[in-house]
């Protein structure tokens, strides 16, 4: 398995592979891979020849410096861990160099007010950082389909926003949550939780799922405020938020109607992680 460290190399093996009629799938990562991860890599390697898997721990997109410093780094049992799932997988690893030579800055942009929701109002100019780096990335790697989970909902319609904005011609595709037996999301951060907090950190998925029961007959307003009124009671966990958006524009849903598909999202604290999960609600 070949890690690239730089966009040049890796520009001029993508080229010949093209010439050579391969279809290239992209699965972008911060690295700290798990199940889920490789759940997105094997949907990529379903639907490509060959798949590039990124690892970069993006600085621009964190609007905590501790969140940036603990963040996992794992680049040789990621590679190890690639290795296991076939041989048609490359890895870019860039350096912060590679991506952003001297001027470590995020681009501004404009996700028409999806960057102004739920994730948008508590990570100052995380998704301008998100913005930058997948754009970037998705330029170097030039793929014909790039793989996003849907544990990050709001992320996956920006980068699907992004790029019909920019008219980027990749195919953006949205992958189920990837779940540990408890029920609660795959992520990079569980790793740093202990024992007892992974155990306890169910509950978010769970209240999840009550929540989705309940809004078949109760109002948005109302089912939002049971959920707060369970992480009230939780010894551990600390709601950040509690949201329920209509899917097309992450806005708040006032009044529901038929036609149209939401879904509830909640941001929880345990041990100082911040941990995101979200269920469809129709
Ligand atoms: O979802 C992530 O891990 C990151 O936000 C991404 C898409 C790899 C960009 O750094």
């Amino acid at each position: 398995m070949t890690t690239f460290y730089t966009q040049n190399t890796l520009k001029n093996y993508v080229q010949t592979e093209k010439s050579a009629g391969k279809t290239i799938g992209f699965v972008p990562t911060m690295g700290a891979l798990h199940k889920g991860h490789l759940s997105l890599v094997r949907n990529a390697m379903t639907d490509n020849d060959i798949v590039c898997v990124s690892v970069f721990v993006n600085p621009t997109q964190f609007d905590n410096a501790t969140d940036l410093e603990k963040y996992p780094r794992t680049l040789e049992a990621d590679v190890e861990l690639l290795k296991t799932l076939g041989k048609n997988i490359f890895i870019y690893a860039p350096s912060i160099k590679d991506i952003y030579e001297t001027d470590v800055e995020a681009e501004k942009f404009s996700f028409d007010g999806l960057e102004f929701e739920m994730e948008g109002k508590f990570r100052t100019g995380h998704f301008d950082g998100v913005g930058t780096i997948v754009k970037r990335l998705l330029e170097i790697v030039t793929p014909h389909k790039a793989y996003f989970g849907e544990k990050d909902f709001q992320q996956l319609m920006i980068i699907k926003k992004l790029v019909s904005k920019y008219k980027i011609p990749v195919e953006i595709i949205g992958c189920s949550i990837f779940r540990e037996a408890s029920g609660l999301a795959m992520s990079s951060r569980n790793e740093r939780l202990s024992d007892e907090a992974r155990k306890e950190s169910a509950f978010i998925y769970k209240t999840l799922l009550e929540a989705q029961k309940k809004f078949g007959t109760k109002s948005a307003m109302k089912v939002k405020e049971w959920v707060q009124k369970q992480f009230n009671k939780h010894p551990l966990l600390t709601l950040e938020y509690v949201e329920i958006a209509n899917i097309k524009n992450l806005k708040t849903v006032k009044r529901k109607s038929k036609n149209e598909t939401y879904r509830i999202f909640i941001a929880a604290f345990i041990e100082d992680i911040r941990l995101i999960d979200n269920v469809a609600l129709n």
